[in-house]
């Protein structure tokens, strides 16, 4: 008995030693259920024998490029065979398995196509890294502002016929589209792409399908850029079973005749900005992705249990999910990603916040993201039917206690009805960014210019970026998030009660 005991203490012992490790285990031992990436879902999606080999070798398989092994500065053996067969079952020219996210893959894709002397079109709803790529590379953005939904409170894609104007009254030789947003709102990629050749032969597409990796592998997903665009991002760990921190960066078959010289200048930037000692755990689950992306039942699968969600939450309460359907008439929603079940329960009064909160306290299940107004959950190649149902059964007891008057809701949402108009851009986010700065109250911040990239996280798309004007409704919306649950991140104070200004 004291002999365990002993034991026991030495074990708690180190491990509150090592914090971080402390709060993975607690976060294990909790058992969470995770509608969030990554997608293999706790390894879920992996063959019982790959799961083997990572549980009996996870120390060795984990090692530095030697002779033996493929290197990631020049492949030429089982690295560069997975990568051209990734590119091969896409059908694009090249892939190049990145190792810092799509978050690097936006920067290095931005920053071998543009330069202080050129333009970019971007949708303003764009992902935080998309910006960074803007300060980094020091391009002038021209921005499209997405379509607003009054009934759900959020922002879709772009007006394909606003993106097509733009790029005609400023002449724009680059435009980067984020496809699906965080929400599934997909643009006619297709369409934008033929029109902007008729417009420009020499127009760059770059599309940011971070979300949409599994695209390609069933017609009821929508439209997979692959086939259309000249530079395509994606992030295999949120949809499929590459582990967290893997990007493909794909480039597109057009940019060959497109604009040839661009792609060495790809080749170079991916190896400036990425990591001379990538590791071999992240390759390994990218080449069982590509392994992975040749079996269409696993994504007929992924199809039918979204599809299945969706029709018992439209049975519980057809107002709170978002649905295609409802959609059709709207711009900035040309097709829709059904993985994404985003809920609303607004008309009960219940913040996306105030969800989160019951459905982690009661189900132990966590969402992919949570706003003001709704939360969404992601469905990918790591789901099954048994957790469908345990999430359906959440969602109708959910709907019933506040029905019954059973949970106690904070009314948020009679105070903030909708999200604050987009602010307008000054300066260029670099130029606000290198600029001389100061501090100054957040209340007192309005009609100055951001020098911070202030955004909750997720989803990352940025309230407010460098060089943009600070209005009141801007800074009441922060507030707001802060109040109420959102994870803000991008202050520089991090008591949130300053921030920096353009002097
Ligand atoms: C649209 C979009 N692009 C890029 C990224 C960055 O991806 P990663 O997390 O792989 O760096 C995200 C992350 O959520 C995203 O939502």
């Amino acid at each position: 008995m004291l002999v365990s005991n002993k034991k026991k203490y030495i074990k708690e012992d180190l491990i509150n030693s090592t914090p971080y490790i402390r709060d993975l285990l607690k976060y294990v031992s909790n058992k969470i259920i995770p509608f969030q990436c990554p997608g293999h879902k706790a390894g879920n999606s992996y063959l019982n024998f790959y799961k083997k080999i990572l549980k009996k070798y996870l120390f060795e398989l984990e090692t530095n490029e030697i002779p033996l092994i493929d290197t990631f500065q020049n492949p030429t053996k089982g690295l560069r065979e997975s990568q051209e067969k990734v590119a091969k079952i896409y059908g694009v020219y090249k892939t190049f398995f990145i190792v810092g996210g799509s978050t690097l893959s936006n920067i290095i894709a931005l920053s071998s196509l543009v330069n202080d002397n050129n333009e970019i079109l971007i949708p303003r709803n764009a992902h935080k890294s998309v910006f960074s790529a803007l300060i980094v590379s020091g391009v002038k953005p021209y921005f499209v502002y997405p379509e607003y939904d009054y009934d759900f409170n959020v922002d879709h894609n772009l007006d394909i016929n606003k993106v097509l104007s733009k790029v005609k009254e400023f002449n724009i030789k680059n435009v980067l589209i984020s496809n699906p947003t965080y929400y599934g709102s997909c643009i006619d990629i297709k369409r934008l792409a033929l029109t902007l050749k008729e417009i420009g032969k020499d127009i760059v597409l770059v599309v940011d399908q971070a979300w949409g990796s599994h695209f390609k592998f069933n017609s009821e997903f929508p439209t997979c850029s692959t086939d259309y665009a000249d530079i395509i991002i994606m992030s295999p760990h949120k949809t499929l079973s590459a582990f967290t921190q893997c990007s493909f960066l794909h480039i597109g078959n057009s940019l060959l005749t497109k604009k040839p010289e661009i792609i060495p200048k790809i080749e170079q930037t991916v190896l400036m900005l990425s990591t001379t000692s990538p590791n071999s755990l992240l390759l390994f689950s990218m080449d069982y992705t590509q392994f992975e992306l040749h079996n269409p039942k696993i994504f007929q699968k992924v199809y039918s249990i979204s599809n299945f969600i969706q029709k018992e939450i439209k049975k519980i309460d057809e107002d709170i999910i978002l649905t295609f359907d409802k959609l059709k008439n709207k711009a900035g929603v040309d097709q829709r990603d059904i993985t994404k079940i985003v809920i609303n329960m607004s008309k009960y009064g219940l913040s996306g916040y105030e969800l989160e909160e019951i459905l982690i306290n009661r189900y132990k299940i966590q969402v992919e993201l949570a706003d003001l107004f709704n939360v969404v959950f992601l469905i990918t190649v790591g789901d099954n039917y048994k957790k469908a149902r345990y999430l359906i059964n959440a969602i109708k007891e959910i709907i019933n206690d506040l029905k019954r008057g059973y949970i106690k809701v904070r009314n948020i949402l009679r105070r903030i009805k909708e999200l604050p108009d987009w602010p307008e851009l000054a300066i260029t986010p670099r130029q606000a960014f290198t600029s001389k700065y100061k501090y100054v109250e957040l209340d007192n911040s309005y009609g100055l210019i951001s020098a911070e990239l202030i955004t909750t996280y997720p989803p990352g798309i940025p309230i407010i970026i460098p060089g943009e004007v600070i209005t009141k409704d801007i800074i009441e919306h922060i507030k707001n998030e802060i109040k109420y649950g959102g994870k803000i991140t991008g202050f520089s104070d991090k008591t949130l009660k300053t921030i920096r200004v353009v002097e």
